[in-house]
């Protein structure tokens, strides 16, 4: 079965950290996400696969070639400037024959393809679109349905307080490619915006997949260390997470853990991390390769990439923390803080809660 992939937006809700990494590619417990939603993907049947690319696209194509590594056949294709979702597919459309499904390029679910394959075609739909229940739906795309099942009303994020339901679009679509004669070809248009609407006020046999399975969309700093939670708490399932949770003693061959300090799980930890004397650890908590944790800092239920190093008695917590960054002796980051990549914080220094410092900063 065929999929095209939507990765080509820019993560700007997630900046700084995809200042210098594209969205699909920012770590989920150390491995690219794109990697987990090709995992998914691939568990599910799906492994003839289309990426559609756009911002910061070598980085995507350099690391996963042609999809041997993660078992399944990749295509790119490229737009100069971006051509939107629905532009994204019919740019796709050459490597397109049969039904296909379409996927948003940040989403981790466990939402179950093959039972929306067959629900699409024992309904003969046209288009099918799996919804999820959320609370804030005016944040995404809402979808009123019939008793039938078929879509009503897809209104792209309502103002606060207005939508009629709280059924979004979980941005995975089975599409017939007769949905994309309505889209032009090369000009920006969207499945949001365009073509869904489109599509209903034709009466065309636009059905809804309503799932309660896990659902994600990783776009914000709030909700890419949250799946990171679930994933370390088992909330959620990715192949490629084996639950290498230690909540006590840590693999000694990958990590140096002095006997004074102390993690507390469930904590995912990358090689050649150093946990020094009175070092405190507590998860969910993430760290990438060769991060060093000096005596006495606390890290805190947040996300940090490689090679981070805090000092002597630094402490952060629900925060996330880019490549490449050195936090001074007896730094404070408080919840939600984003760091992007080389930022380095002096000594003593206390960021404000929800603070974002850009790459290559110095505070
Ligand atoms: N190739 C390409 N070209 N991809 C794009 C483009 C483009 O011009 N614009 C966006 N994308 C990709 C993004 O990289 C992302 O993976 C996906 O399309 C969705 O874009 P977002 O910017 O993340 O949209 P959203 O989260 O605000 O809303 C969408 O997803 C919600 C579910 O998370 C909509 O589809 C909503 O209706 C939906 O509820
Ligand atoms: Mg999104």
């Amino acid at each position: 079965m065929k999929a095209v992939l939507l990765v080509g937006g820019e993560g700007t809700r997630l900046r700084p950290l995809t200042c210098n990494t594209v969205k699909a590619m920012v770590p989920i417990v150390n491995r690219p996400f794109l990697e987990h939603l090709l995992g998914y993907l691939r568990s599910h049947g799906v492994d003839d696969i289309v990426v559609t690319l756009c911002y910061l696209p070598e980085c995507i194509e350099r690391r996963l070639g042609n999809g041997a590594a993660c078992g399944v056949r990749l295509a790119y294709v490229m737009e100069k400037t971006p051509l939107g979702t629905a532009g994204a597919v019919k740019n796709a459309q050459s490597h397109l024959d049969g039904p296909f499904f379409v996927l948003n390029g940040d989403i981790m679910t466990s939402i179950d393809l093959r039972g929306m394959l067959s629900f699409h075609r024992e309904r003969r739909a046209i288009a099918t679109i799996a919804l999820t229940p959320v609370e804030n739906p005016s944040a995404y795309g809402v979808v009123e349905t019939a008793p039938d099942g078929r879509v009503k009303r897809f209104i792209e994020k309502p103002p606060p307080g207005q939508a009629p339901t709280n059924m979004i679009n979980a941005g995975i679509y089975v599409l017939e490619p007769e949905v994309l004669r309505c889209v032009p070809r090369g000009t920006p248009c969207m499945f949001e915006h365009h073509v869904f609407p489109t599509l209903l006020s034709e009466g065309a046999a636009v059905f809804a997949y309503p799932t309660r399975d896990y659902w994600i969309d990783i776009g914000t700093p709030e909700k890419y260390r949250q799946v990171q939670y679930d994933l370390l708490l088992g909330n959620c399932a990715s192949a490629l997470w084996a639950g290498e949770v230690r909540a006590d003693g840590v693999d000694m061959e990958r990590v140096t853990l002095h006997p004074s300090a102390m993690v507390e799980g469930p904590v995912a930890l990358g090689a050649g991390c150093s946990v020094e004397a009175g070092a405190r650890i507590l998860g969910p908590t993430v760290l990438g390769e060769g991060c060093v944790i000096s005596e006495g800092a606390v890290v805190d239920r947040t996300i940090v990439w490689r090679n981070v190093r805090f000092g002597k008695k630094a402490s952060i917590c629900e925060s996330v923390v880019g490549d490449d960054c050195s936090i001074g002796d007896g730094s404070v980051i408080e919840g939600g803080c984003v760091l992007g990549d080389h930022v380095v914080i002096s000594e003593g220094r206390r960021l404000e809660p929800a603070q974002k410092v850009w790459p290559d900063t110095t505070i």
